[in-house]
């Protein structure tokens, strides 16, 4: 076996001082959010929602913006993150490719997700916020938000998409043990939950319908605000110290990745490993930068780019990015933090301007993988990341097929030790794929055709 270490770590004052914004460096500024007149919005339309100083953050196109010290501090409870070679993974499929993955899983509630969770909670105690409320999904951004409320100081609410509360309850606990409020979406505490229960009793909900009732709590209070764990620019600039440590740790090994992959829910992790190799690619760099979806939920792959809403009762702004439409209720599908409807905006542009591939991958395909992973390196994944992990099976057996000793990184975004529900469906058979039927997509792309284009 190779005798490169098996883990490339920094020291804590290596890292990072600042966020990358991609927004610098972009071929074409991103189309700018609408209102519902189907004009660009301003700063100020989105006071109720977000603080002064994160709304700042969104529309920045300064290429580097500072950490302040007490975020960074926050973040040393376990960054710099380290760089795993999976030799053992590697020798497993044979292949001469070199595997390299950031494991996000290190956090303390399990995932990417505190990187920008620390930050947003910060920025509100700052602002005089109180309150935050918020959506999750499969409960790694719930759980995150809730850890950092409880660190900074401030009170933290979460409604949760149905299907995940049911299937991860331990998540719930999380949040509760940090102090957050734990609530099933939709739910009888917002109007738009109500209409939903009334028209859908058994839905087994959507991040779209989450972030709606989040929204909806948070604009009728002075003191409250609402987080999104992903989809917009500032959650994109706080997760780029993924890229950032990881380009540092390749230079600790005078290497660098051909290909980087991540997984898309919203595009945040993605977006963290990725955009600051995207910036050496603007720079004339070759390499391969793929985002992997579900097939069950084909955001980029199958969703057309244009101006839609991030949320099933149409709160937020139109959004320039792919999407399968705002009222998609996504299949029940285990990996909860890829079943949403649209992308971020930043993730969508690149793609567009040809800078990424995209591509979707089946349950099962992505389940098998996680298990190799877990057999040979030993971490158990979580849901979503089994897609970037089975994506790099593939890349890393083309590669033995090639006879090309290429070099692989992979954001490793979470670990499933809350999610193991869908590993024992997996286990006992009861797992099947869904690749989504174009008649859904076509029905659910209807209520959007008059949006406009891009
Ligand atoms: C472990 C993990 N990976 C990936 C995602 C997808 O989100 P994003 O695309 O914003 O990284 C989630 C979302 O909940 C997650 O929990």
């Amino acid at each position: 076996m190779d005798m490169e270490a098996t883990k490339i770590v920094l020291d804590e004052q290596d890292m990072p001082r600042q966020w990358y914004n991609i927004q610098a460096d972009l071929p074409t500024p991103i189309p700018p959010p609408l209102g519902s007149d189907g004009k660009p919005i301003s700063p100020d339309d989105l006071a109720s929602v977000f603080p002064m100083n994160i709304i700042e953050q969104e529309v920045s196109t300064e290429r580097w913006i500072t950490i302040p010290e007490p975020v960074r501090e926050m973040l040393t409870l376990w960054r710099p993150s380290p760089l795993y070679r999976a030799k053992r993974l590697e020798a497993a499929l044979g292949t001469p490719a070199k595997i390299y993955y950031k494991n996000e899983g290190v956090s303390p509630a399990g995932s990417h997700k505190p990187n920008t969770a620390i930050a947003q909670a910060y920025y509100n105690k700052e602002f005089g916020i109180r309150y935050l409320t918020t959506e999750t999904g499969a409960g790694q951004w719930g759980s995150a938000l809730a850890m950092s409320c409880k660190l900074v100081g401030i009170e933290c609410k979460v409604f949760m998409v149905r299907i995940s509360f049911d299937q991860k309850p331990f998540r719930k606990i999380m949040m509760k043990t940090w102090g957050a409020e734990c609530i099933a979406s939709p739910s009888p505490l917002t109007a738009v939950g109500r209409k939903i229960l009334a028209e859908q009793p058994d839905t087994p909900g959507s991040l779209g319908i989450a972030i709606s009732e989040a929204i909806e709590q948070a604009v009728e209070r002075e003191d409250t605000r609402y987080a999104l764990g992903s989809v917009l620019n500032h959650v994109m600039l706080h997760q780029t110290i993924i890229g950032l440590e990881a380009k540092k740790q390749f230079e600790k090994i005078s290497r660098s990745p051909d290909i980087v992959i991540g997984c898309a829910g919203g595009g945040s992790n993605f977006a963290g490993i990725s955009f600051p190799f995207i910036y050496d690619k603007i720079h004339g760099r070759d390499m391969r930068i793929i985002a992997t979806e579900p097939e069950a939920c084909p955001t980029l792959t199958r969703g057309p780019y244009i101006y839609d809403a991030g949320d099933v009762a149409k709160k937020t702004p139109l959004l320039a990015m792919h999407s399968l439409g705002h009222g998609f209720i996504p299949p029940a599908i285990h990996a909860g933090g890829l079943r949403y409807h649209g992308m971020a905006p930043l993730v969508s542009h690149v793609l567009k301007h040809n800078l990424i591939e995209a591509t979707a991958l089946p349950q099962t395909e992505c389940y098998e993988a996680a298990l190799l992973f877990a057999h040979t390196e030993g971490f158990i994944p979580a849901p979503e990341t089994s897609h970037a992990i089975a994506q790099t099976i593939r890349e890393a057996k083309q590669a033995r097929e090639e006879g090309k000793e290429k070099v692989i990184l992979m954001n490793w975004s979470g670990h499933g030790l809350m999610d193991l529900q869908g590993y024992d469906a997996f286990m006992s058979g009861r797992l099947e794929d869904y690749p989504l039927p174009d008649e859904l997509l076509q029905q659910s792309l209807a209520a959007v055709r008059d949006h406009p284009k891009i």
